[in-house]
C-alpha cells in the first residue's frame, strides 16, 4: 500500500525534477559536452532527501511553493556537484553512483571537474535570479547560509577531513565533527532555506528548526556509513563496501553497526525533540525525518 508520504514524496520528487530539467542548461546549447554531463549528473536519480527537506521545512513555514523549489533545486545542484568529485579518482575513486557509471567514467575527469565547478555556480545563479524571501535581507542571508555550508566550514572541509584522515582512527567527536561538516551542513542549509523562503517562523522557532537539522544531518551520515558496510550494490546504486576498502574512518569501524544503528536513533529522538513545540505543522519534517533513519538506500 502506497502510504500517504510516499505520496507527498513522489510528487515533491516529481516537481524538482521537472524543474532542474528547465533550470539547468539544455543539451544542446555549447559548450554541449559540458551541458549533457551535468544533465547526466543531476537529472534521473538519486532521493533528493535535501529538496523533500526543504519542502518540509517551507510548509512548516507557510512558504510559497515556487520558491522552495528554487531554493531546494540550489541545495540539490551542489549536493550533485559534491558527488561528483567525491566519486574522482583524486577522492573516493568510485565508478558507480545513482546506478549508473560515474561522471568521470562517462564522460572524463576534466569534464567532471567542471560539471562541479558549473553546477555550484548555478546553484548560487538560481539563489540571485529568482525573488525567494519578503526582504532582500533575508535572502541574503540565505545565500550566505548556503556559501558557508557547501564551504571550508562547511562540506568542502569535511571532504578535506575525510580525505585526511584514511587509515587513521578517530575519537567520537572528531567523527562528528567530519560527518557534521561533509554531510550535515548541506542538509541544515536544505531545512533552513525552505522554511525561510516563509515568514511565519520567529526566531525562536528557527533555532529550534536549526537544532533539529542538525540531528537529522548526523543522521544522515551515520545511516550512510551503516549501509555501505550492510547493503547491496544493486540496492544502493554506487559501490557498497567502499568505506572498509579504502580505510574510511566511520561510525561503523568505531561503534560496529548495530551501536551505530542505535545512534541513529537516538539522534531521531533528538530530532523529534527539536520539533516538540511545531505539532502537525511539521508532519512532514518526522516523516522525513523516519525517511532518513529507515532508507533501505
Ligand atoms: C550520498 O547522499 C552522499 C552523502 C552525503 C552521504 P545521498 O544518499 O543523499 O545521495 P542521492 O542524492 O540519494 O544519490
Ligand atoms: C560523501 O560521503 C559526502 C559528500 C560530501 C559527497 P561519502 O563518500 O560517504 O558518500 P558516498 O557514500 O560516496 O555517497
Ligand atoms: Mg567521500
Ligand atoms: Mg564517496
Ligand atoms: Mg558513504
Amino acid at each position: 500500500m502506497i502510504t500517504d508520504f510516499q505520496n507527498w514524496a513522489k510528487s515533491r520528487q516529481v516537481c524538482i525534477e521537472t524543474s532542474l530539467q528547465t533550470l539547468l542548461p539544455a543539451a544542446n546549447v555549447a559548450p554541449e559536452r559540458l551541458h549533457k554531463a551535468m544533465r547526466y549528473a543531476v537529472l534521473g536519480g538519486g532521493k533528493r532527501v535535501r529538496p523533500l527537506l526543504a519542502f518540509a521545512a517551507g510548509e512548516l513555514s507557510e512558504a510559497n511553493e515556487g520558491r522552495v523549489t528554487i531554493a531546494a533545486a540550489a541545495v540539490e545542484l551542489i549536493h550533485a556537484y559534491s558527488l561528483v568529485h567525491d566519486d574522482l579518482p583524486c577522492m573516493d575513486d568510485d565508478v558507480l553512483r545513482r546506478g549508473k557509471p560515474t561522471c568521470h567514467v562517462e564522460y572524463d575527469e576534466p569534464t567532471a571537474l567542471l560539471v562541479g565547478d558549473s553546477l555550484q555556480s548555478l546553484a548560487f545563479q538560481l539563489l540571485t535570479e529568482y525573488r525567494l524571501a519578503d526582504t532582500a535581507q533575508v535572502q541574503l542571508e540565505m545565500i550566505k547560509q548556503l556559501a558557508q555550508a557547501a564551504g571550508s566550514r562547511g562540506m568542502a572541509g569535511g571532504q578535506a577531513i575525510d580525505l585526511a584522515n584514511v587509515g587513521k582512527i578517530l575519537s567520537l567527536p572528531e567523527l562528528e565533527f567530519m560527518h557534521i561538516h561533509k554531510t550535515g551542513a548541506l542538509i541544515r542549509a536544505a531545512v533552513m532555506l525552505g522554511a525561510r523562503c516563509g515568514s511565519s517562523l520567529n526566531d525562536a522557532q528557527l533555532e529550534n528548526l536549526d537544532h533539529f537539522a542538525k540531528h537529522i544531518g548526523l543522521a544522515f551520515q551515520v545511516v550512510d556509513d551503516v549501509l555501505d558496510a550492510e547493503a547491496t550494490t544493486a540496492i544502493l546504486g554506487k559501490t557498497a563496501g567502499k568505506d572498509a576498502e579504502h580505510n574510511k574512518p566511520t561510525y561503523v569501524t568505531i561503534l560496529g553497526v548495530s551501536r551505530a544503528r542505535e545512534l541513529a536513533e537516538e539522534l531521531r529522538r533528538d530530532a523529534y525533540q527539536a520539533l516538540e513545540g511545531f505539532d502537525s505543522a511539521a508532519k512532514r519534517l518526522r516523516q522525513v525525518t523516519d525517511f532518513i533513519i529507515q532508507r533501505e538506500f
